[in-house]
């Protein structure tokens, strides 16, 4: 289409939820850029907005709702204003259907699944001053070749699969993202080839369960039955190009987290010492529930595989409490491993009801407020574990990778970057910094960061 209409306008995109979101975000902005648009980071002075919505708790829907309802105020100055809204709520009909009737201002809504075709689409959008609706309701083929805008110039993101077969019986993402698909490992090899050689210092491999690279058949996908590299050899291959310096992978799903894998970890300098493990319970009785296919056990068996290859390994978690039947003897199994596993970080949700997955159908909900009274009991005891985690780093000196200024109003004038093992760390240093990896003494821990200086 013409490419003259999109001179001097402007985008701003409004990213909720995981990094799969990030980077679709990172291509709608890339595809935006080619043709002629400019980034904005303030939403009043935007031609077009797009909010790339997440669906995974209820409180992400809430705040989705009030974006929108924002958006209506700039609509109402500007008659030319485009709004677009996207992700993984749009993958919902009920949510559809409440757009459509209560906020039938918004011009464009499109799924997770033809990104591809934003293109096409926000070109009829606005010349053909139509207003679209165009939801893919499958996985379908993986689509190679989009041009992307990177957030950070030293950090790629870099999708390996898409979609979950798990169908854990609390999450919506099986819905919202379809069924799972691997990447060609050439395609990723050329991708994170073109990366470093673009300035990248850290790549971070996504999918739902990484280490179920190339297991699953679906059609179009890559799957490890007509090729060579099951996800560690990936990691292998990766891990050999010149010039990356980080390499890291979310989210691994313990039941296929291979012993190969844990060996890489030894083997390969780029992979950071750091694993985010999702737990989600201690107690077999409600992992069962869950359908996550591991036990307690498993779970505590492949932490000591961990940490005898890697003995200094930073292990982060996911734990949701109160899910439907939680006794408070499950839950004194989840707190009995979390003061087992001595988690470097865990986050920790009040489980949400998403509609159309199976526990949402299960009859013994837990109450609210017990739901409240266990996450404070959680979040004391990882926040005390995490403290402690983060002392053992005093006196040390660390390889940061600098991120940029703390926005932080504490810390003004400082730098914040990660430790290989991911933690945050703010130090007084010059700007020019910003993307190379420095070596920093670490002089304060606190409870969340930690304090540094550099050498
Ligand atoms: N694929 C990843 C998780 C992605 S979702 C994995 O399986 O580990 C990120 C986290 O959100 C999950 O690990 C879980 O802890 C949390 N979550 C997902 N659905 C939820 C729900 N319905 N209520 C509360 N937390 C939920
Ligand atoms: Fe959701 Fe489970 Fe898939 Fe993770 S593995 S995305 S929690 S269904
Ligand atoms: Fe949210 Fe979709 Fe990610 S539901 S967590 S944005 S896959």
């Amino acid at each position: 289409m013409n490419k003259l209409n999109y001179e001097n306008k402007t985008f701003h995109i409004q990213t909720f939820g995981c990094q799969m979101n990030e980077h679709d975000s990172e291509i709608i902005a890339g595809i935006l850029i080619e043709k002629g648009c400019k980034k904005v980071e303030d939403i009043s002075k935007a031609d077009i907005a797009i909010i790339n919505t997440c669906s995974i708790r209820e409180n992400a829907d809430k705040r989705f709702f009030g974006t929108l309802g924002q958006l209506k105020k700039l609509k109402e100055k500007n008659s030319d204003f485009v709004s677009c809204v996207c992700g993984c709520m749009m993958q919902q009909k009920h949510i559809i259907d409440e757009i459509k009737n209560r906020y039938r201002w918004v011009d464009l809504i499109f799924g997770t699944h033809n990104i591809h075709e934003f293109s096409d689409l926000i070109d009829k959008t606005i010349n053909e001053r139509e207003k679209l609706v165009s939801i893919w309701k499958g996985g379908g083929e993986v689509v190679e070749g989009l041009p992307v805008k990177r957030q950070f110039p030293f950090r790629g993101l870099v999708n390996i699969m898409y979609g979950c077969n798990n169908f854990c019986t609390y999450c919506i993402v099986p819905y919202t993202r379809g069924r799972e698909r691997s990447r060609r490992p050439k395609e990723i090899i050329k991708e994170v080839e073109a990366l470093v050689k673009d300035g990248v210092k850290e790549v971070i491999l996504l999918g739902q369960n990484v280490n179920s690279y190339g297991l699953s058949k679906h059609r179009g996908g890559y799957s490890i039955e007509n090729g060579d590299m099951d996800f560690a050899d990936l990691i292998y291959a990766l891990n050999d190009i010149d010039g990356l310096e980080r390499l890291k992978f979310m989210t691994s799903h313990p039941k296929d987290l291979s012993d190969k894998l844990i060996e890489a970890y030894r083997d390969c300098k780029t992979l950071g010492k750091t694993i985010h493990l999702p737990v989600q319970s201690g107690s077999n009785n409600v992992l069962e529930r869950m359908r996550r296919k591991y036990t307690r056990e498993k779970y505590l068996g492949l932490v000591e595989k961990l940490r005898k290859v890697i003995p200094d390994i930073a292990i982060t978690t996911d734990i949701i409490v109160g899910f439907p039947g939680e006794t408070e003897e499950d839950f004194q199994d989840t707190l009995a491993l979390v003061e087992q596993v001595q988690f470097d970080s865990a986050f920790t949700f009040m489980y949400s009801i998403r509609k159309g997955t199976p526990a949402e159908k299960f009859t013994d909900q837990i109450p609210e407020n017990i739901k409240h009274e266990r996450f404070d009991r959680l979040l004391t005891l990882v926040n005390k574990i995490s403290e402690e985690r983060n002392k053992t780093f005093q006196d040390t000196v660390q390889k940061v990778l600098v991120e940029g200024e703390s926005s932080n109003k504490k810390n003004k004038g400082m730098l914040i970057g990660r430790t290989e093992s991911g933690r945050l760390v703010s130090f007084s240093g010059s700007v020019d910094l910003v993307g190379k990896i420095v070596d920093v003494k670490i002089i304060e821990a606190r409870q969340f960061n930690l304090i540094g200086k550099l050498v």
